[in-house]
């Protein structure tokens, strides 16, 4: 029942449609009952909405951004910051700039003093963002050559018989599974192959209880899903 509930997205744009809601052509937002997914694509963000976005970063995430050299992760991290700012504002009423990111131990970032629960990912061009009332992860990743006996580094046995030679697939067990993590927040840090994917008739099948899964609507050339707990 849950995947039927996770399921219920639309896109923003067909959402606006049929509701004539504002479109912010440089953001696109999926709905779920409980979710909202963010999506930027970083050739759509201006060089000024870039500057201001950095500007209303933390003093230590601007440390950490100076320092990056290539130069689409640098904006993919300005976009990430400005993304996760925004969707907890949006999800819990406070002001972009009232609210303090910390992270757990692992690293997994966390809205100090609020209800909200959120997880960015970035690959490529896209950036994207969830935020919930529950524990999320999400990771996307765009596709690419990829040796499949990598599979074998965090795949399952039962998941490396699933992926084959299948490059798609591949990615689909790799992006399940840095979203899982992300949700539990531990990273990878932990033993990856603790959990295994099965493939369904329509979607993935978690062997922990108590996590949803579904996978996003992404542009050609990605992969990626989001992982929630009940
Ligand atoms: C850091 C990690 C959490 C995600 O890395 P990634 O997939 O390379 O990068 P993504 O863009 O998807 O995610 C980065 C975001 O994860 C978040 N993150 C970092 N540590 C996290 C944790 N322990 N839990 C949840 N989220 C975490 C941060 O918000 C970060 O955003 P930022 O870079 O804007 O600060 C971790 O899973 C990792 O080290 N991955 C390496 C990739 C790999 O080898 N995968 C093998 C296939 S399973």
């Amino acid at each position: 029942m849950a995947y039927a509930r996770l399921c219920l997205w639309l896109r923003l744009s067909e959402f606006s449609d049929k509701y004539n809601l504002p479109t912010d052509l440089s953001l696109s937002v999926f709905l779920w009952v409980n979710m909202k997914i963010y999506l930027i694509n970083i050739n759509d963000v201006t060089e000024n909405e870039l500057n201001h976005w950095f500007d209303c970063m933390s003093d230590s995430r601007k440390e950490e951004v100076r320092n990056i050299k290539n130069k689409s992760k640098y904006v993919s991290k300005i976009i990430s910051d400005h993304m996760c700012r925004k969707a907890v504002s949006e999800f819990c009423g406070i002001p972009e700039n009232e609210i303090v990111f910390s992270k757990n131990e692992y690293g997994k970032p966390f809205a100090s003093g609020t209800n909200a629960y959120f997880s960015v990912s970035h690959s490529g061009e896209l950036v994207v963002c969830a935020v919930s009332e529950n524990e999320i992860g999400i990771d996307i990743e765009k596709k690419r050559e990829i040796r499949p006996d990598i599979s074998k580094r965090f795949a399952t046995d039962s998941e490396i018989e699933y992926i084959g030679n299948d490059t798609d697939r591949l990615f689909e067990i790799w992006t399940l599974k840095e979203a899982y993590f992300k949700c539990t927040g531990t990273g990878l840090g932990a033993d990856i192959k603790t959990v295994s994917f099965k493939k369904t008739e329509d979607n993935f099948v978690c062997s922990e209880k108590g996590y949803s899964i579904a996978k996003l609507d992404l542009p050609d050339g990605y992969t990626g899903f989001v992982c929630s707990k009940e």
